[in-house]
């Protein structure tokens, strides 16, 4: 089938699709520890890549690449370079709660996320100044490959989440290190970037839905809410009394 004869348009305004994809995005849950004895069939590595396939992007450029790591060998290699990092994190006293990250060794799908940084310069962007005003372009330019990168993985979590299995979205690689050591592993060319690794399978325990904001939270009309906004002191009692609840409880378990 061609690109064009793919278009299939929902009449406007029907419920039924809607809903049917709202009960694939409210059920995408993070779980961090799978079953490791499950295979994934090849089929649906496929079906979520093709849902990748068609995300948005600045310019089209579409900066993305997936790798599929089916090696054990190299999962654990991986899942390694997260648990030194974490430690890492730990010992420079981050304070971010830290889940386990040997789970990514778990996971029977672990899928490698990386973006072609040079891809920057198809974005509005001065060609050779170093100027301060290209360096603001420059970092517009970032965020457009950057935001581009999660619209195409947001497709592949949901329609892994439609297959029936429970996702994990990890951008904890920090070091330049864990890069480098990565990249190699993995045939990744220098000129791209590891962004981040999805990974996904059935959990090993019941996942649960965690908290999340309540609509009126984060919708304003014509002009922004004053309620919803949250003073520097706010933000900080959050991070400090809340945020380990809303990582690793469910929503019912969170006040
Ligand atoms: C951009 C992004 C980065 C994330 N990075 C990590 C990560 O490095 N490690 C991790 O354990 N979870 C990570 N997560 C998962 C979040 O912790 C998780 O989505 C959040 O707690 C909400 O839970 P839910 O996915 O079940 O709704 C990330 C999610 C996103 C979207």
């Amino acid at each position: 089938m061609s690109e064009t004869e793919a278009i299939d348009a929902p009449a406007l305004g029907r419920r039924e699709l809607y809903d049917n994809l709202m009960s694939v995005v409210r059920n995408r849950i993070t779980t961090r520890q799978f079953d490791p004895d499950f295979q994934v069939p090849e089929e649906h590595f496929e079906l979520i890549l093709e849902a990748a396939r068609h995300g948005p992007s600045g310019a089209n450029a579409q900066p993305w690449h997936y790798i599929i790591v089916r090696d054990p060998a190299v999962k654990r290699q991986i899942a390694d370079y997260f648990v030194a990092e974490a430690r890492f994190r730990a010992k420079k006293k981050m304070k971010f709660p830290t889940p386990n990250y040997a789970g990514l060794a778990t996971a029977p799908g672990l899928i490698v996320v990386a973006s072609d940084f040079r891809y920057v310069s198809a974005f509005p962007v001065l060609k050779d100044d170093e100027s301060d005003l290209n360096r603001m372009y420059k970092e517009n330019a970032e965020r457009i490959l950057l935001q581009s990168v999660a619209a195409s993985t947001m497709s592949a979590h949901l329609a892994a989440t439609a297959l029936g299995y429970n996702v994990w979205w990890v951008t904890a690689i920090g070091q330049q290190k864990a890069q480098e050591a990565m990249k190699p592993l993995l045939g990744i060319p220098d000129e791209l970037s590891v962004l981040d690794i999805f990974c996904f399978g059935p959990p090993l325990k019941p996942p649960y839905k965690r908290w999340k904001k309540e609509l009126g939270e984060i919708m304003n009309w014509d002009v922004f809410n004053p309620d919803n906004f949250i003073t520097d002191e706010e933000l900080e009692t959050w991070i400090r009394e809340k945020r380990h609840k809303v990582m690793y409880r469910d929503a019912d378990n969170v006040d």
